[in-house]
């Protein structure tokens, strides 16, 4: 998983592709690369690091001017991240240049079928096999390179979005999908290349995404014309006009995009439901489920894949719809489903749920659930994602680009559309009073006023954080709908502090983990008013019998856990089924507080990358 970055036409293309470069650094950031057509040779300059640290080599090493170039922020799947496996990768004859995003599964044989023929490698990556392949067949058929990279794909198993110019050809970049994304921004004689829009927003807001097994000889002064790559068909050119600005996805004066993201959750919450949610007519209006409602509502069951973050949204989801709608919900991590051979039936609904609508397992899971009849809903945030496009039917999130690696407005969100399915199902079976469906509608509506009263504790929490940054560990408690916020929690403050943290259902704590608790164990317990209050209140109680330290989130006014607990942060009141909505806001903004006061990179931790596109 990596990003990629292309420009050919009339502007300079270094600061071009190295502004998109950065841009794209949440799909991975440990090496990068650019490689420039400066009107007679091809200049490279490449290095282990991030976007900032190819500045500077750049810089220092290379003339800057050329109106071609492509570049490469990389996520290292084959090969250790160094400046020799960082992208892009020349062909032996180093007339060909290429980056890539994605695995060539079957890179070793034909490696070792290239070497038989002459070929020499400097790598350890697949990518540089694969420019050598269409070198070869480029060479051996005396073809255009377009054909040959045709040729050559046809001969690879894995997955790709690359982008190929030969120096003897520089009015042209050849581009080709399968698994991975790709973008061609068009503009006025000039067109750029990249993973996802935002490297070319200012420039032009037309934008062609390809589809799997899709291929483009993208050439100045000429029409693209889309083909596929198996049987040379075309296929067809569909111009989008993209809606999003680019002010979304920069830092809009926060210090983080995490925090920026956590603040955005008041309007990430009502742009999702704006337009579903009619209070006043009494309906929720989802055109994902209305065209297929008979589908949802005949099915023997629900089935949730998705991994993360969003597998954590699904686990609230699964009470959710059980407890309002009386659907049986199954919740499976994406990577282990789809290697179960699990029993899938056409009875039943999947519903997957992916931020950036990229997972690799979660993609898979999709395909064997359709292989079997299965009916599939896809939740996702990146429009015109794979998932989006892979899914019978889905509901987007609109939580806007998600930068910061570790989600925090998608998983709100995300919680937003899977209770809006509910609500509508509970209402459509009749499982649901419509007075009490009425009653739901208009506390929803409400919540995003309430995210931002949560957001109002943000110094207290900063005060708890400094507390607690030291903790080598942590513990997360939560019961019925707040046992998957507890899990979110701990998977914040893991990914991006570095501290190890788990979260427990608060009644398991007596079955094995409270041998931990001592006097250095903070322990987060939601005990929110509604929902096994008192049992709750029971557990803090065994946590402070053991001298654990006790920091409780609860709703406004506590009393109960206030008395025991070290320290308290509140949430305003709401549904017992909406209080995740608000439970989460504190843990975002603990774990955020934390990994600033560690001095920790948070909105790039180190080993993970904002999509994971490999399995
Ligand atoms: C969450 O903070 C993560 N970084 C990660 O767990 C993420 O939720 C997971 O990789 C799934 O991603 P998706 O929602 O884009 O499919």
């Amino acid at each position: 998983m990596c990003g990629i970055v292309g420009y050919i036409g009339k502007r300079q293309a270094f600061p071009i592709v190295l502004e998109g470069l950065k841009r794209l650094e949440y799909r991975g950031y440990d090496s990068a690369g650019i490689a420039l057509y400066d009107g007679s040779d091809i200049l490279l300059s490449k290095t282990k690091g991030k976007v900032s640290a190819l500045e500077d080599k750049a810089n220092n090493e290379m003339s800057l001017k050329g109106n071609l170039a492509i570049g490469h922020t990389r996520w290292a799947t084959h090969g250790v991240p160094n400046d020799v496996n960082s992208h892009p990768h020349y062909s032996n004859s180093g007339d060909l240049v290429i980056i890539h995003n994605g695995i060539i599964e079957n890179y070793a044989s034909i490696k070792e079928e290239l070497i038989k023929r002459g070929y020499t490698f400097q790598s350890d990556t697949d990518t540089e096999v694969l420019i050598n392949l269409i070198e070869d067949v480029k060479k051996k058929e005396k073809v255009k390179l377009g054909k040959a990279v045709q040729i050559a794909l046809n001969q690879v198993v894995g997955a790709y979005a690359i982008a190929v110019f030969d120096k003897n050809k520089p009015n042209e970049i050849v581009v080709a999908k399968l698994g991975s994304p790709l973008a061609i921004g068009v503009g006025e004689d000039e067109f750029f290349i990249a993973s996802d829009a935002s490297p070319f927003l200012e420039y032009t807001k037309k934008a062609i995404y390809l589809e799997d097994e899709e291929m483009a000889v993208v050439r100045l002064n000429k029409k693209i014309k889309i083909r596929k790559i198996k049987n040379d068909e075309l296929a067809e050119t569909y111009i989008q006009e993209l809606k999003i600005n680019l002010e979304q996805i920069v830092k809009g004066g926060y210090d983080h995009f995490m925090l920026k993201e956590i603040y955005e959750q008041p309007t990430a919450i009502k742009d999702t439901y704006r337009g579903r949610l009619l209070v006043k007519e009494g309906i929720i209006r989802m055109a994902g489920i209305d065209d297929h409602l008979e589908k949802f509502l005949n099915a023997n069951r629900v089935i949730i894949v998705a991994c993360g973050t969003s597998w954590h949204a699904g686990l609230v989801a699964e009470y959710i719809f059980e407890n309002l709608a009386r659907i049986p919900v199954e919740v499976e991590y994406a990577s282990e489903f789809r290697y179960r051979n699990p029993v899938i039936t056409s009875k039943d609904v999947v519903i997957a749920i992916s931020q950036s609508g990229e997972t690799a397992d979660t993609l898979a899971a999709i395909k064997l659930a359709k292989q079997n009849g299965a009916f599939v809903f896809g939740v996702c945030n990146v429009v015109g994602s794979t998932i989006a496009r892979e899914t019978h039917a889905g509901a987007y999130t609109h939580a806007g680009p998600e930068i910061g690696v570790a989600s925090t407005k998608a998983f709100t969100t995300q919680i937003t559309v899977l209770t809006l399915i509910a609500l509508k199902l509970a209402k459509e079976s009749g499982a649901m009073s419509k007075s009490d469906f009425q009653y739901h509608l208009q506390e929803l509506e409400l919540i995003p006023g309430k995210v931002e009263k949560a957001l109002e504790s943000d110094k207290h929490i900063l005060e708890v954080a400094k507390k607690y940054k030291d903790s080598k560990n942590c513990l997360y408690l939560g019961r019925g709908y707040n046992f998957p916020v507890a899990l979110e929690g701990a998977l914040k403050l893991k990914e991006i502090s570095y501290i190890h943290a788990e979260g427990y259902p608060a009644a398991e704590m007596k079955h094995g983990p409270i041998a931990l608790i001592d006097e250095q164990m903070p322990v987060f317990v939601i005990a929110t008013k509604k929902g096994h209050y008192e049992k709750v209140v029971s557990n803090v109680q065994e946590i402070k019998a053991r001298s654990g330290k006790i920091i409780g989130i609860v709703t406004q006014g506590d009393k109960d856990v206030k008395a025991i607990a070290d320290h308290i942060i509140e949430v305003p009141e709401t549904l017992e089924c909406l209080t995740p909505l608000l439970t989460t806001i504190p843990l975002q903004l603990l774990s955020y507080h934390i990994a600033v006061l560690l001095n920790k990179n948070v909105d790039q931790p180190r080993n993970l990358a904002k999509s994971v596109t490999v399995e």
